[in-house]
């Protein structure tokens, strides 16, 4: 039985992809390449298998998606294609409705259809306010500040609600703050155009792609004044998606879902993160203080403590190691790959 991975090219889906072959799993990956290179496929061949079932589309194309799950012996579905920009979801929320829960739906009708046992869905700690409790449990109060925050969270109820009303059961991940690649290097985060996110932007800087950082808000209540985020390493979220697929929902719950933070727990500032990053790179990182960008919070780090108990899982790469694997990543990157169109390769 094989997982369907959707948005399998992308950054955490690619790196799921290797820790499921390192479980003896088979995955089927759904991706329509809109932020991830067909190169992706060829290093996710290398690090698994040369006979990876790639299938180029959107997720919300019901009859493709009716024709991978009747082609395929799929038990389970992990569903990471989304789009994921805060900013860019205040300009275009329409789109985001669409692509992150108008996708979600047809998904979810797709893979109960088809049988399927298990969804694990991506969702993320932006799901949680401004107002919550630090550490952020999976019961504080859900109050998105964006229509991305909001698309996740109705994203995490569609799927709920469907799991409810069927025999599949769904498992919710809330994400911190992804970081790192894996070890070898040959996969890791490449965006295409700016990303959005504080790793890579300080490594951009790092690598001479970017005369400076802007550091956005440093009067937030916080200990240095910066934004305080929960940085975790890639490859532990990936570890985290394999234990979701095998806990046994029925000993812990009454309900068909349930939802787990992961995290590392702890939390770092902004102005942390470029220090860390700074010894690590060996380059300085000049920064600029600019206006805080709409729909930040000022500091959010998780409690795991459900996960540890119930999936047996914990984050295991400090700061520095996911950083280094960062930068590694970056520097055994061919020229600008974050920004080039797909090179071509095989799909089936
Ligand atoms: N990276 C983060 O900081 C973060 C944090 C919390 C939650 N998440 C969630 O995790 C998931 C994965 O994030 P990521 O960082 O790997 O993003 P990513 O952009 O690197 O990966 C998403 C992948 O999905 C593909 N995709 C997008 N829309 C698609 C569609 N309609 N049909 C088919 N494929 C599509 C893209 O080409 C890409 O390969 C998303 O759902 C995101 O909301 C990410």
């Amino acid at each position: 039985m094989a997982t369907l991975v959707t948005g399998g090219a992308g950054y955490i889906g690619s790196h799921t992809v290797v820790a499921l072959h390192e479980a003896g799993r088979e995955s089927v990956i759904v991706d329509d390449f809109s932020n991830a290179s067909y190169r992706v496929i060829d290093s996710l061949r290398r690090l698994t298998r040369q006979d990876l079932k790639v299938v180029e589309g959107d997720v919300g194309d019901e009859d493709l998606l009716v024709g991978v799950l009747n082609r395929h012996e799929v038990d389970s579905v992990m569903h990471f294609a989304a789009r994921k920009s805060v900013s860019e979801s205040l300009v275009d929320p329409i789109g985001y409705y669409r692509s992150n829960v108008a996708a979600t739906i047809t998904l979810a009708q797709a893979a109960i259809a088809a049988g399927v046992q298990r969804m694990v869905f991506s969702s993320s700690a932006v799901v949680y306010g401004s107002t919550s409790e630090l550490p952020v449990t999976e019961d504080s109060p859900t109050v998105p500040e964006s229509p991305y925050g909001m698309t996740k969270l109705t994203g995490e109820r569609v799927v709920a609600d469907a799991a409810a009303a069927s025999a599949t059961t769904a498992v919710i991940l809330r994400y911190f703050n992804p970081v790192g690649a894996h070890r070898s290097g040959l996969i890791g985060e490449a965006p295409y155009g700016q990303p959005d996110n504080l790793v890579p932007r300080i490594l951009q800087v790092a690598a001479g792609e970017r005369a400076r950082l802007e550091v956005n808000g440093i009067d937030y209540d916080t200990v240095d004044g910066s934004a305080v985020r929960d940085y975790v390493h890639v490859m532990d979220l990936a570890l985290g998606h394999v234990a979701a697929l095998d806990v046994d929902l029925a000993q812990l719950t009454a309900q068909r879902s349930r939802v787990y933070n992961l995290g590392s727990g702890a939390g770092t500032t902004v102005l942390q993160a470029i220090a860390a990053a700074a010894e690590v790179t060996g380059s300085e990182i000049p920064y600029a203080i600019t206006e805080r960008r709409s729909g930040d919070i000022a500091a959010s780090w998780a409690d795991c403590s459900r996960a540890r108990n119930e999936l047996g899982w914990q984050a295991q790469h400090d700061l520095r190691q996911m950083l280094a694997d960062h930068w590694h990543f970056v520097l055994n990157s061919v020229g600008p790959a974050h920004s080039t169109a797909p090179v071509s390769c095989s799909l089936m």
